[in-house]
């Protein structure tokens, strides 16, 4: 009788089926709070492109939020929009018209696939006269816009930034950047300003800042070597309910991440309707291991049984 309990327990283990591919969650996520994922954005390692990993996560502490990091900052992804190739960041250091807050720099990475786009920054709390402020001895403000510093100004959080209420706006002006200093930073400190604010839209309201669109527009680009897979792969991929990735240990290899925890290189229905009995869902793994648990306390109870009323011979004759 001793003997027997071991052999059942290798008889078990034969009937689970071996099987690590499948799992709960599909390592790539298909959007990160409320934003949409899809190529080159990826949620993590092994996700979308991997030029953009190193730059772009989806954070899970507090709640989901890409984010976009850079040497010298980290900044929430606000939107993004495919079709024109752009991203909308909110620095949290950056003032808006209900929040105003000093701040030291805005930084980008030249390597980065994240170039400025046509973002307004209205430079703020400056040492006057804004109208001399110079960059490698050029002057930096657009004397043409600076009804937008008159309109800003008249939001109450100026006290924020130590200025008085409906402050003089010699010490505020427009710049629009084509591009960022040679450390790919808005450095606001060397600028001898104390804050800044970047207007994406001023909406239907230009002379209302409460009602204006507040962020810094980028635009990114695809390289040479992502244009491949978006024309060959990754569309497939998409349409058929993946999310393309990459493999971390293949030379970042296409890799078409699908909902039910498999990977293929090709697209998620082709794999799932050919493969089926090979990868097991997770859902029939609990089902099976259900079932097992079931027959193993029915044979425990079938061995005490048969014990008490001396059925030793029924296990000898198996
Ligand atoms: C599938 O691909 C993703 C992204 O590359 C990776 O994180 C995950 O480990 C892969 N899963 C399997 C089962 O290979
Ligand atoms: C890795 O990818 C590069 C660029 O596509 C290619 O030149 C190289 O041969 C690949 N190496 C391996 C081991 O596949
Ligand atoms: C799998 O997908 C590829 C690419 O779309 C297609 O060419 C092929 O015919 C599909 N195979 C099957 C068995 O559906």
């Amino acid at each position: 009788m001793e003997n027997a309990l071991p052999f059942i327990f290798i008889l078990i283990s034969l009937f689970v089926p071996q099987c690590t591919v499948a799992t709960d969650h599909p390592s790539c996520l298909s959007s990160c709070g409320s934003l949409r994922l899809k190529y080159p954005f990826g949620s993590g390692s092994g996700c979308g492109s991997p030029r953009f990993h190193p730059y772009v996560t989806c954070s899970a502490e507090p709640s989901n939020q890409l984010l976009l990091t850079t040497h010298a900052g980290t900044y929430p992804i606000t939107s993004i929009s495919y079709t024109t190739s752009t991203i909308t960041i909110t620095p949290p250091c950056m003032s808006t018209c209900t929040s105003m807050q000093q701040s030291s720099k805005l930084s980008l990475d030249w390597a980065s696939p994240f170039q400025l786009g046509p973002s307004t920054f209205l430079m703020l709390s400056c040492t006057p006269p804004t109208s001399s402020l110079c960059i490698k001895g050029s002057l930096v403000c657009d004397p043409s816009s600076s009804h937008l510093c008159t309109s800003f100004y008249t939001c109450p959080s100026v006290i924020g930034l130590g200025l008085p209420l409906f402050p003089p706006t010699n010490t505020c002006c427009v710049y629009s950047p084509a591009n960022l200093n040679s450390e790919d930073e808005l450095d606001v400190k060397s600028m001898e300003c104390g804050g800044y604010t970047s207007v994406v839209s001023l909406t239907d309201y230009p002379t209302d800042p409460t009602r204006w669109e507040y962020g810094v527009l980028l635009k990114y680009t695809h390289g040479a070597f992502d244009h491949y897979y978006i024309d060959n792969k990754c569309n497939g991929c998409e349409e058929s309910g993946g999310v393309c990735g990459y493999s971390t240990v293949d030379n970042d290899s296409f890799v078409c991440v699908c909902n039910n925890g498999v990977n293929t290189t090709t697209q998620c229905s082709n794999f799932s309707d050919q493969d089926e009995s090979i990868f097991w869902s997770s859902a029939q793994l609990h089902t099976w291991k259900s079932w097992l648990g079931i027959l193993a306390g029915y044979l425990l109870f079938s061995i005490a049984t048969y014990s008490e009323i001396g059925g030793e011979s029924f296990w000898v004759g198996l």
